[in-house]
């Protein structure tokens, strides 16, 4: 058996998967997000843990799991967290999230001080505020008591894999959202490191997704109920761990996630960027690929909001059914879904949500599918850029998520995109990557075309109607033009 542990944002999840590709148990344990001031986004690093220990027992203690049959445990977790650490390893102050936007002024701060240019040769990245390296520097700008204490610095994960295994380490797809690493050299870059003045002790070393990089301790084992000596892997960042659990392996097979964000994923065989900064370039959990993705901070999580708001009580399919009966383009309405300001492709932490073309001709059904139009455009929007990376456009996506689940999401995503989608039945791919990465990691598949092959199981594909897809053309068009329209507003 093997263990997968996803530190996310809502939750601590436990996934075991045996060595024949099969989940035999899953278990959950919420933890709450704070939201101190407008645009901050915190966590408590305790609650990660007490979640971890939570999910881990819960899954333990199911009848059909034998903890002593676990050989490996791969992390995975929200990306680009910063969690602060003195040097009796206590933290210093709640950690500060992927999805909090205070750091812009710090971003401001280094694409001058080192230059977009520079920034994109070496890391691969712009400087966006969610990213762990600015968010450092508002520490330094704002807390300098707090800074004068840093010992380690670390992502949410690996302040879990310190409290499994006593060992400071990270993967390489993760430390990639700090800003901070060589893109080509898969390490600490020196040069940004320096240029920015923090010092390199700080930062643990890194290691490939399936690098072995501790084990459990005794007091870990006593906290968790898994046995002593179990080796823990290195894993990766969700996005990448992601595209492990739906086999997004090689570079003819993207990945679409629509969870509370929007993910477009391509996987490449060399460090690939986008000479803008406008996507995400980041070594990828297997060893020896890179990958770009694109990332909408509200997709379902839009869909979600509008339901919460303004309908709590319809059902979701309720809601999809009314808007089902909307023609394409929704009579003229559009949504853009920019209620947590937007990553890419407009990283703007100040962009917003907006209903534009509002008659007395439109109701709700034209409201929600305005919103699913919306967020179908912004992954559009997204898929476009990898283009600009020399990306080919895929012949199929490998696609996850809750919006999956409503065929008439799913269809309107496939004709929006203009490709075909494969639905990967799992709801928990993030934490299948990890297991999958331990199983590697251990030497239960000797690659990871047999992993994936073995554990990866697709729906009937979501084969876009290309004749549909023109019809979607004039409203992306309005959609394009809305957001640079309405910006300084
Ligand atoms: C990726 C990203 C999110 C978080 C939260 O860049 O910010 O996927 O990792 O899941």
């Amino acid at each position: 058996m093997l263990l997968g542990i996803d530190v996310s944002t809502t939750a601590s999840k436990a996934l075991l998967l045996d060595q024949h590709g099969k989940v035999q148990a899953m278990a959950s344990a919420p933890h709450a997000l704070s939201t101190p001031n407008p645009l901050w986004s915190e966590q408590d690093p305790e609650a990660w843990w007490v979640a971890t220990c939570s999910a881990i027992g819960q899954v333990l203690s199911d009848p059909v799991v034998t903890a002593s049959d676990i050989v490996g445990v791969g992390l995975t977790g929200q990306m680009h967290g910063l969690v602060l650490l003195d040097d009796n390893e206590e933290v210093i102050r709640p950690a500060i999230l992927w999805n909090d936007q205070r750091a812009s002024a710090q971003c401001e701060a280094i694409r001058s001080h080192v230059g977009l240019d520079a920034l994109v040769r070496i890391s691969g990245n712009d400087a966006f505020p969610g990213f762990t390296a600015p968010k450092l520097l508002w520490v330094r700008d704002h807390e300098p008591e707090c800074f004068d204490r840093i010992a380690h610095v670390l992502l949410p994960k690996d302040y879990i894999r310190l409290r499994l295994t006593g060992a400071f380490a990270t993967d390489r797809a993760g430390a990639g959202g700090t800003l901070l690493l060589d893109l080509d050299k898969r390490t600490w870059s020196k040069t940004l490191l320096e240029a920015l003045n923090l010092p390199n002790n700080w930062f643990p070393p890194t290691h490939e997704g399936t690098e072995i990089t501790g084990h459990i301790t005794g007091p870990a084992s006593r906290a968790t109920g898994l046995p002593a000596g179990v080796p823990v892997i290195a894993g990766g960042g969700d996005q990448a761990a992601q595209a492990v659990g739906v086999g997004a392996v090689s570079s003819s097979t993207h990945a679409l996630t629509i969870g509370t964000s929007g993910v477009v994923f391509a996987s490449c065989e060399k460090p690939t960027t986008d000479p803008k900064g406008s996507m995400h370039a980041f070594p990828h959990a297997v060893p020896g690929l890179w990958h770009v993705m694109g990332v909408m901070l509200s997709a379902a999580g839009s869909l979600q909001w509008f339901r919460e708001k303004l309908a709590p009580d319809v059902s979701f399919d309720a809601l999809l059914e009314e808007a089902a009966q909307v023609p394409i383009g929704c009579d003229g309405l559009t949504f853009l879904p920019y209620l947590s300001g937007e990553r890419t492709p407009h990283a703007d932490p100040n962009a917003r949500g907006a209903f534009i073309g509002l008659t007395l001709a439109h109701g709700r059904g034209h409201m929600i599918r305005a919103v699913m139009e919306g967020v179908s455009f912004g992954l559009l929007d997204n898929q476009r850029l990898l283009a600009d990376c020399g990306i080919p456009k895929p012949m199929s996506m490998r696609v996850s998520g809750g919006a999956i689940k409503s065929p008439f999401w799913g269809q309107m995503l496939a004709d929006v995109l203009g490709t075909t989608l494969e639905p990967v039945q799992t709801t928990e791919g993030a934490a299948l990557g990890a297991a999958m990465l331990a199983g590697l990691g251990v030497g239960i598949w000797q690659s990871v075309g047999e992993a994936t092959g073995q554990v990866v199981r697709t729906g009937s594909p979501i084969v876009a109607d290309l004749q549909t897809a023109d019809r979607y053309a004039g409203a992306h068009e309005r959609f394009k033009t809305l957001y640079p329209a309405l910006r300084d507003a």
